[in-house]
């Protein structure tokens, strides 16, 4: 599953916030309930790591923290998963879209405002994010079941979401 060539997101206005040593599953699970708990419309998540980082793990701990009972499951032919209910969550995975695609074409900045939209493979749309959004780099570590959990904001609204994680 390591793939070596892999390169978290970097963009130009990201700031580094904190680092979270996920040491297995179940902390992952705490980290995702958090951010469920205290994410509101408007926000946007990017979460940057390799194939089995534990990206979509982390989506579904948030959509569990944000108290929507949906199963979630990778969008990967759908690319867009939508939650809809107390908080809207709007789910992407364009891992398999090409580089540089359009979001207009894609559809997603109607959610923009309405949902959180969360983003596996941001690396594909890195012309078309969501200004002020959390990044979220999620690399491998020696030992199987640890992550090293990196967050960055891109803006204020960001950075304030991240101050109350944990
Ligand atoms: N500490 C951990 N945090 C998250 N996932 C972990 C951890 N330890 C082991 N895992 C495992 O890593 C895998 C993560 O899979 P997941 O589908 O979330 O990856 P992904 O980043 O979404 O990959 P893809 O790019 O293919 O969509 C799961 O099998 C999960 O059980
Ligand atoms: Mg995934």
């Amino acid at each position: 599953m390591e793939n070596n060539n892999f390169k978290p997101i970097t963009t130009d206005k990201e700031t580094f916030e904190k680092t979270i040593i996920s040491n297995s599953i179940k902390d992952t699970k705490n980290l995702g309930i958090c951010i469920g708990n205290i994410i509101k419309d408007g926000d946007s998540i990017l979460l940057s790591g390799d194939l089995g980082a534990g990206k979509t793990e982390l989506v579904r701990y948030i959509v569990e923290g944000s108290g929507n009972d949906s199963f979630v499951r990778s969008p990967t032919f759908v690319l867009i998963n939508n939650y809809s209910g107390e908080k809207n969550i709007t789910h992407c995975d364009f891992y398999r879209i090409d580089l540089g695609a359009e979001v207009e074409e894609i559809g997603i900045e109607e959610y923009y405002e309405n949902s959180t939209v969360i983003i596996e493979w941001p690396e594909k749309i890195i012309n078309n994010l969501p200004s002020d959004s959390v990044i979220v780099k999620i690399l491998f570590t020696e030992n199987e079941d640890q992550r090293k959990i990196m967050l960055y904001s891109t803006g204020s609204k960001s950075k304030k979401l991240i101050n109350k994680i944990k």
